[in-house]
C-alpha cells in the first residue's frame, strides 16, 4: 500500500512546498488577526510552533525559538516537530516583545506573534506629606500604564486643583504626573490632595497625599550671633573694670 502511494505523495508534496510548507503558531490566550496576544501583568503565555508541511519529512524539522531576535534555548526533546515555550509570568518588559518561530534549516521559514501586555497605573492609598513653611512641596503620581491613560487629574480638598492661585506647576513625562510649588504657605496649600488617573479598560485608580504645613524653623545665623556675645561680654568687662577703679577711688 505505502509502496503504492510514494510517487503520487511525491508530486503533491512538490506542489504544496511552495504553498503550505511553513511554520505556524498556536497560544493560548489566541492570537489575534494582526498577530497580537493580549495578554496582563502576572498572567502565563504560552506558545507551540509546528512545522507546518503537513507530512512526514517535517515532522523531525528543527525549530528555533526567537524572542525580540535572540535564539531561545531550547531542551533537544523541544526542538523536533514542535516546539513550545512559555512565557510565565508575564512582566513589563514583555509588552511589545515579538516571539519568532523558524525552520532550523531556514530561518526565512518562520511566524511570529507579539505580546500586549496590558496593566493600570500602580495608584492607591494615602502618603502624609509634611512640608515647612515658604519650602518647596513635590506630589508625584504614577500613571504609566498599558493603554496609555485617558486623563489625570488633581484636586484639592475635593475640588480640582487652581494651578494659578496656589502657584502650581504641573508636569507629565508619560511616566509621571508631578504637581510642584516653590513656596508653600498654610492657607494656600495645606489640605488633603488627590490625583485620579482614567484608563479607557481599567476605570479609575488614585491616589491621596494629605500635606501638613509646618512652622519654620528658625535659623539664626551664627557668626553674628557669636559678634554679639562678644561684644556684650566685652562691655560687661569694660563696665565692671571702670566701676571697680570709681569703687577703689571711694576707698582711698
Ligand atoms: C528557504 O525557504 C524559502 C521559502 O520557502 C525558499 O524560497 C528558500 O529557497 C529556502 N532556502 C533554502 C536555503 O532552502
Ligand atoms: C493593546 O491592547 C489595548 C487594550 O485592548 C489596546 O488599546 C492597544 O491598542 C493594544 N496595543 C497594541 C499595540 O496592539
Ligand atoms: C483643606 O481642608 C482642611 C481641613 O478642613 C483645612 O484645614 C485647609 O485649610 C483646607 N485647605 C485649603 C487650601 O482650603
Amino acid at each position: 500500500m505505502k509502496l503504492m502511494f510514494r510517487p503520487l505523495l511525491f508530486h503533491f508534496l512538490l506542489l504544496c512546498a511552495i504553498q503550505t510548507f511553513g511554520v505556524k503558531i498556536q497560544s493560548d490566550p489566541e492570537v489575534n488577526s494582526e498577530g497580537v496576544i493580549q495578554t496582563e501583568l502576572e498572567k502565563i503565555v504560552s506558545l507551540v510552533c509546528h512545522s507546518d508541511g503537513g507530512h512526514e519529512a517535517q515532522v523531525d524539522e528543527e525549530l528555533v525559538w526567537l524572542r525580540n531576535g535572540a535564539v531561545v534555548s531550547l531542551t533537544e526533546e523541544n526542538k523536533k516537530g514542535h516546539s513550545s515555550v512559555c512565557v510565565s509570568p508575564v512582566i513589563y518588559e514583555d509588552d511589545g516583545a515579538t516571539f519568532t518561530c523558524h525552520l532550523g534549516k531556514n530561518a526565512t521559514v518562520k511566524a511570529s506573534v507579539t505580546l500586549n501586555v496590558t496593566y493600570h497605573p500602580q495608584l492607591s492609598g494615602l502618603e502624609e506629606v509634611a512640608v515647612e513653611e515658604e519650602a518647596e512641596l513635590v506630589l508625584r503620581c504614577d500613571i504609566w500604564a498599558n493603554p496609555t491613560v485617558s486623563s489625570v487629574s488633581w484636586t484639592l480638598n475635593g475640588s480640582a486643583v487652581d494651578l494659578v492661585a496656589g502657584g502650581f506647576s504641573l508636569t507629565n513625562d508619560g511616566f509621571t504626573s508631578q504637581l510642584t510649588t516653590n513656596s508653600v504657605e498654610r492657607s494656600l496649600h495645606e489640605g488633603t490632595y488627590q490625583c485620579t488617573v482614567k484608563s479607557p479598560i481599567y476605570g479609575e485608580h488614585s491616589k491621596q497625599f494629605s500635606v501638613t504645613v509646618t512652622g519654620k524653623t528658625l535659623k539664626v545665623p551664627l557668626m553674628p550671633m557669636i559678634a554679639g556675645i562678644v561684644v556684650v561680654c566685652l562691655t560687661t568687662l569694660f563696665a565692671v573694670v571702670s566701676r571697680w577703679k570709681k569703687i577703689t577711688k571711694c576707698c582711698k
